[in-house]
């Protein structure tokens, strides 16, 4: 039976943020959900997540994950989070433990990590990588064979030990048993008067159980997040990981830099996203469409194939059939579009009354004239034409083959 023991409880000051450090975002998605799903890849019996500061927030935010939460309260470190967690551990015969702010982590290679655990048959399996630049992580320290004796916070290294480059990412898988049996021997007799998770690794090596590690190659895995500049080149990281899926899925990115797509979008072959484009989490792009440069596409916009959205254009709960197109500096909010539609540039859809979001809705073949407001609620029929300028008031539906002008609008001609 294996768990996995993600830690969330501590206070991140550095982020100064009044909001828990595990629930800022990472293309999009908050940084605990990248770990739970890497974590799902080991198939674990149960995901424990210690939460401590901004408790309640983590909880509600996962709340249908079927998580275990197990609140540390107060925070006295790494060591003491996984001890809160005893309990729910008794008869796990494999624990895994990661860091809720290392969120790069793959799947990939937590797997790795949890092969050569069971090949080395190794009471402990430290995932570790080398660093240029070492400072602020535990170092690795190792004996004379290369076994792995324990880990030197940063705080507490001695002269000539800053210089080791191998550090300790945070993430672990121990045999149950020898873990929660070392447990209660931590003391917090370091500088940060803190119980250190990094100090079971020592016990073990003194015990003489064998405690192996498992390098990382891409050490931009296992960054950790402590401040909002490495929130950032997470992030960074993150939202090119997507673009990369994207473009191996047939999707023209230009300027993969300069895209800003969430995690968990859906584009279609042939489709080209110009730069500084906004996608958000959830949002479907069919095939061959063609989306900014300067677009906004926000949650709930479900875009079909051959469409245009173009610069400037912001959507949000916006349903756009096959083969339409807002080409130019437009609002369309909880609208659905039908085929062929056109939407000429400066269109606003009124969804919002200031108490209420309504709905509009759009036929096929309709051409909106530019600079058109659509005050929500309304219905535009098929092949329904609106000149420039127009204001069609709400729930003054535009009938099917109708031509509307003017402010508001009234009808010009029918045009069958
Ligand atoms: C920790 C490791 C360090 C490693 C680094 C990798 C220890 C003592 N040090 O240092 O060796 O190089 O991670 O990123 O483990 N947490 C709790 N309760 C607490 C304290 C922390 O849940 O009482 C959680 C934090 O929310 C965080 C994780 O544990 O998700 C790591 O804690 P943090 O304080 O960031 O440890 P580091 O100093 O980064
Ligand atoms: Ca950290």
């Amino acid at each position: 039976m294996l768990k996995v023991v993600i830690l969330a409880a501590g206070k991140s000051t550095r982020m100064k943020s009044d909001r828990p450090k595990v629930l800022h975002a990472i293309a999009g998605l908050p940084m605990l959900r990248w770990v739970v799903e890497a974590a799902r890849a080991l198939s674990p019996d149960e995901i424990i997540v210690i939460v401590g500061h901004g408790a309640e927030g983590v909880r509600k935010e996962f709340a249908s994950d079927k998580l275990t939460f197990v609140t540390q309260e107060p925070q006295l470190g790494t060591g003491h989070a996984v001890l809160q967690a005893r309990a729910a551990l008794a008869g796990a015969e494999q624990v895994a433990v990661l860091c809720g702010d290392v969120p790069l982590l793959t799947s990939h290679t937590l797997q790795r990590l949890a092969e050569c655990h069971r090949d080395a048959r190794a009471a402990a399996t430290v995932l570790t990588t080398v660093l240029e630049k070492p400072a602020g992580y535990g170092r690795i320290l190792r004996d004379e064979r290369g076994s792995v004796k324990a880990i030197v916070e940063q705080k507490d290294l001695k002269p000539g030990q800053e210089r080791i480059s191998e550090i300790n990412s945070g993430t672990y898988l121990f045999k149950g048993p020898e873990l929660v049996a070392r447990l209660d021997r931590l003391t917090n007799a370091n500088a940060q008067k803190e119980y250190y998770l990094t100090d079971v690794v020592h016990l073990l090596a003194q015990d003489g159980q064998s405690v192996a590690a498992w390098c990382c190659e891409d050490s931009r895995e296992v960054l950790g997040i402590n401040t909002r500049r490495e929130l950032a080149a997470c992030d960074k990281i993150a939202r090119w990981r997507v673009v990369e899926q994207l473009m191996a899925g047939g999707v023209t990115v230009l300027d993969p830099e300069n895209a800003y797509i969430e995690a968990g979008v859906k584009v279609g072959r042939d489709t080209t996203i110009y730069p500084y484009t906004a996608i958000h989490a959830g949002v479907q792009i069919g095939e061959r469409c063609e989306i900014g440069p300067y677009a906004h596409l926000r949650s709930g916009t479900v875009v079909g194939n051959d469409c245009k959205v173009g610069a400037f254009v912001e959507t949000k709960n916006a349903k756009i059939g096959d083969e339409s197109k807002a080409g130019h500096l437009a609002y369309l909010g909880d609208v659905t579009l039908g085929k062929d539609v056109n939407i000429g540039a400066g269109t606003i859809v009124a969804n919002y009354d200031g108490k209420k979001k309504h709905k509009t809705e759009i036929g096929d073949e309709a051409f909106i004239g530019c600079g058109t407001v659509l005050v929500a609620p309304v219905k535009v029929g098929k092949r329904g034409q609106t000149g420039a300028n127009t204001v069609v008031p709400k729930n003054k539906d535009v009938p099917d083959d109708t031509i509307v002008v003017g402010a508001p609008a009234r009808v010009l001609k029918r045009k069958a």
